[in-house]
C-alpha cells in the first residue's frame, strides 16, 4: 500500500506509539481488502460503547489506549451507551453496570470523542457532504450516510473506527471506491409504503435476500428522512447492507437508472409486506412498547406528542432518542405532554444495547424492523412488530 511521508512517519512512531499502533491496524486492514492507499477522513463514529456489548475486556482495551495518550484527529461522535447517562436509576440498571458504563464514557471523553451517544449523528451536527470520506461504525448510520447523503464509508468495527479517528485516515477500499457503489439488485416495490414500519418491513425483506450487496429501489413514491433511516437500519440488520439507492430519492440513484433493468430483479408486493410483519412478530401482546430505533427524530417525537396528548397509557412506553432531541422536546413542551401520558423518554441508549434482558417484560412491541430483528437474540424477548398507531392503541 502506498503511504505518504506523513503516514510513513505515523507508522514509525514519529507521532507517538498510539498513532503507530492505529496505523499498523489500518495498514493490515488495507492489505486484507486490497486497498491501494490511505485516504483522509472528515469524521468518525465510534461504536462498542455499551458495557453490555464490550464488557471488562473492552473497557480495559479502551483505558489502555486512552492512558497511552490516544486523541482523535477528526470530529468523532459516539454510538448509544447501555443506559441513560443521567437517568439510569429509573430503568433498573444496576450500580455495577452504571459504574462501568460511566468509566467507558469517561475514557472516550479523554480521547476527545464527543459524548453524543446516538446512532443518528447526522441529525446532531455530524453531517458529512456528498462524496466526503468518513469512517463510521453503527450500521444504520453507515447506511444513511452512504445512501441518503452520498458520503463514503465502510461499516467499520469499533477498533477500526477508533484507529481511523486517531489517525484521520482509512484504507481506500470497499464503499470508498466508485466501482463498489454500483447496484447489484433491482427491487421493484409494487405496494404503497405508508409508515416507518412499512419501510422497516421492506428493509427486513430485502436484507435477507440481498445480504451485503447494493439494492436499487424503483417504485417508492413517498419517503422522508425518518422512513429512509428505518429502511436502512432494517436492511443492515437482516442483511449486511451498507449502501442502497432509491430512484428519484437518493443522490446517486440517477447515475444507475439506465442500467438498473439489467440487474437481477426482486418484487416486493402487498403480500410480501404482510408476510414481513408476520415474520417479525411472535406475539400480539406486548407488555412494553419501545420506539426510537434508530433514535427518534424531533418529528417522530412531535407525532407521538400529538397522539398521546391528554391520554393515559396503561403499558410501559419507552421512547429512545438522543440528548439533543430531548432538549428540543423539553423546549417545545413535548416532553412534558409525553411524560403526563406515562411515556418515558430515554436518552443516550437503546433497547438493544441496554440490558433489557434483565427486566421482567415478556414481549416488546416496536415499529422498528431492526429492533424487531435483534430483540429476540440480544435481549431474549418476544416481539410484536407493528406501526406506531397500532403500538399506541395496544398501550392505551
Ligand atoms: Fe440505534 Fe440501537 Fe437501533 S443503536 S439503530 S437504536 S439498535
Amino acid at each position: 500500500m502506498y503511504l505518504t511521508n506523513e503516514e510513513e512517519g505515523m507508522l514509525k512512531g514519529e507521532q507517538g506509539l498510539v498513532i503507530a499502533k492505529c496505523m499498523k491496524l489500518l495498514l493490515r486492514l488495507g492489505e486484507i481488502y486490497g486497498a491501494d492507499r490511505m485516504i483522509k477522513i472528515s469524521s468518525s463514529q465510534a461504536a462498542g460503547v455499551s458495557y453490555k456489548s464490550i464488557g471488562d475486556p473492552g473497557l480495559e482495551f479502551l483505558k489502555g489506549f486512552a492512558n497511552e495518550g490516544a486523541k482523535v484527529k477528526v470530529p468523532t461522535f459516539l454510538n448509544p451507551a447501555g443506559m441513560d447517562l443521567e437517568n439510569w436509576k429509573n430503568f433498573g440498571i444496576s450500580d455495577n453496570f452504571a459504574e462501568k458504563q460511566l468509566e467507558i464514557i469517561n475514557t472516550f471523553k479523554k480521547m476527545g470523542i464527543i459524548i453524543t451517544c446516538s446512532c443518528t449523528p447526522y441529525l446532531l451536527g455530524n453531517l458529512p457532504r456528498f462524496g466526503e470520506h468518513i469512517a463510521w461504525s453503527e450500521s444504520s448510520a453507515v447506511s444513511f450516510a452512504n445512501s441518503v447523503i452520498g458520503a463514503r464509508t465502510n461499516r467499520e468495527g469499533g477498533p477500526s473506527a477508533l484507529a481511523a479517528a486517531i489517525t484521520g485516515r482509512t484504507p481506500n477500499y470497499g464503499f470508498h471506491i466508485d466501482e463498489n457503489r454500483k447496484p447489484n439488485f433491482l427491487i421493484k416495490v409494487n405496494v404503497d409504503l405508508k409508515t416507518n414500519s412499512d419501510f422497516g418491513a421492506l428493509g427486513f425483506f430485502v436484507g435477507k435476500i440481498v445480504k451485503n450487496k447494493v439494492p436499487f429501489f424503483d417504485g417508492i413514491k413517498e419517503t422522508d428522512t425518518d422512513k429512509l433511516k428505518s429502511l436502512g437500519a432494517a436492511m443492515a440488520a437482516s442483511g449486511g447492507i451498507t449502501l442502497y439507492h432509491v430512484l428519484n430519492k437518493t443522490p446517486e440513484a440517477e447515475k444507475y437508472k439506465s442500467t438498473s433493468n439489467n440487474l437481477e430483479k426482486i418484487e416486493f408486493s402487498e403480500k410480501d409486506l404482510k408476510k414481513s410483519y408476520e415474520e417479525l412478530s411472535d406475539s400480539q401482546n406486548p407488555d412494553l412498547i419501545v420506539v426510537g430505533c434508530p433514535h427518534a427524530s424531533i418529528s417522530e417525537i412531535e407525532y407521538l406528542t400529538k397522539k398521546l396528548k391528554n391520554k393515559k397509557l396503561k403499558k410501559e412506553f419507552w421512547i429512545y432518542t438522543s440528548r439533543t432531541m430531548k432538549m428540543w422536546a423539553d423546549r417545545m413542551g413535548y416532553a412534558k405532554i409525553l411524560e403526563c401520558s406515562g411515556a418515558k423518554i430515554i436518552c443516550d441508549s437503546c433497547m438493544v444495547v441496554s440490558p433489557l434482558e434483565e427486566t421482567n417484560f415478556e414481549c416488546v412491541g416496536t415499529n422498528s424492523g431492526k429492533a424487531a430483528k435483534y430483540l429476540p437474540g440480544f435481549c431474549k424477548k418476544k416481539v410484536f412488530f407493528g406501526n406506531l398507531d397500532s403500538l399506541i392503541e395496544k398501550a392505551l
